[in-house]
């Protein structure tokens, strides 16, 4: 069936700047790490993203190694973007990464111009793009000085293969060395994405207050902790889960669902429903309580989730006593 965007698409949804640039993204960015790939029907990916798109959700965040087999997601977003978004490309924040290992051989990872070049060609090409709105170092690089990885994304730029430019699972000393080479550039850094959630919070250490200082943006992923801060795990596995599918590349196994994780899943589920909200919607609000950040970055396995997601907007404000108990559930 052909596809009409929904008129009032823009209506509910909140965009907030990134940082100090002049983009703005809508406060939850859908990410295609899992559930895009070749190992997923295409005709649910596609519901998923019409059904971001429709609800103002503007941002799609991919990598050159999303999907099983790793590209496959680029690919079927392509497939997506061709036949359904293609009249909507001006409306759409396009993200793609390299740093995690996409090919063999020496240039097939980490942080050398000579592979974030290279990745991106390829991603270009699988996505049926001319340029991608940002695209970011996906994990820092231990052997290659930053110097010359900063220079591939200032290229990238410099050739309008992208935008803008990210980084990604930076620790704050090294973004702050990152941001200073690219200011010099002349090209500044849009946005870090890092892991946050109420189950992971190192950001609260350093990070956050420096990407406030530096104008830099903050988009979380994994905010729902794969899933483990949903309803979804209170009681059982369902099968049909990122626990239960047995995949790789990082995603959740059955030993991340811990008796300690469920209790206190638990415990802020009823906290959550006080409030009017289920478990996701509150993780989600968790985060956007906090206006350094510029979009929470969720995942999903079904259209239904980004519809039950979105509604976190209703409600981010939180007391003193909620944010209380939450600090006391998550400290028990
Ligand atoms: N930069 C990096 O290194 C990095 C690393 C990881 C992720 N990311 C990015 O962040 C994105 C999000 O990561 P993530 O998928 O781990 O995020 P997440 O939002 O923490 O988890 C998504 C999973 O939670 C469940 N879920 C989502 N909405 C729900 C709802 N309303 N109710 C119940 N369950 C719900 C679904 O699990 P089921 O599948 O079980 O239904 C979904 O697949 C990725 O796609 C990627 O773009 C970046």
């Amino acid at each position: 069936m052909e596809y009409q965007a929904n008129n009032h698409r823009y209506s509910d949804m909140e965009y907030r700047r990134c940082g100090n640039s002049g983009l703005k993204l809508s406060a939850l960015s859908l990410g295609l790490w899992h559930n895009f790939g070749n190992i997923d029907p295409i005709e649910n990916c596609r519901a998923i993203l019409l059904r971001a798109f429709d609800t103002g959700i503007t941002h799609f965040d991919l990598a050159n190694n999303y999907g099983q087999p790793s590209g496959s997601a680029e690919e079927n977003f392509g497939r997506i973007l061709k036949k359904d978004l293609l009249p909507h490309r001006d409306e759409l924040i396009i993200s793609s990464k390299a740093g995690y290992y996409m090919w063999p051989g020496p240039y097939g990872e980490w942080g050398s111009k000579k592979y974030l070049f290279a990745s991106l060609h390829q991603s270009l090409k699988r996505m049926g793009l001319d340029y991608v709105d940002i695209f970011y170092h996906h994990r820092p690089d231990p052997d290659t000085p930053l110097e010359e990885t900063m220079s591939a994304l200032d290229l990238i730029v410099r050739q309008g293969k992208a935008l803008y430019i990210g980084i990604s699972n930076y620790q704050a000393e090294e973004a702050k060395k990152a941001f200073d080479i690219l200011k010099k550039m002349g090209t500044p850094c849009l946005i870090h994405q890092p892991k946050y959630s109420m189950f992971v919070r190192w950001v609260e250490k350093n990070l956050l207050s420096l990407l406030e200082k530096e104008g830099v943006g903050c988009i979380p992923f994994s905010p729902l902790a794969q899933g483990l801060l949903t309803n979804k795990y209170l009681d059982h596995i369902p099968a049909d889960s990122r626990a239960a599918r047995k995949l790789q590349n990082g995603a959740m196994s059955e030993d991340d669902i811990t008796p300690d994780n469920i209790k206190k899943a638990r415990q802020l589920a009823v906290l959550a429903a006080e409030r009017g909200q289920s478990l996701a919607q509150m993780s989600l609000a968790w985060i956007l309580k906090d206006q350094r950040v510029s979009s929470v970055l969720i995942g999903a396995s079904k259209a239904d989730q980004i519809t039950d997601s979105v509604q976190c907007l209703k409600n981010y404000r939180f007391t003193e006593q909620e944010l209380k108990r939450i600090e006391q559930i998550l400290a028990n």
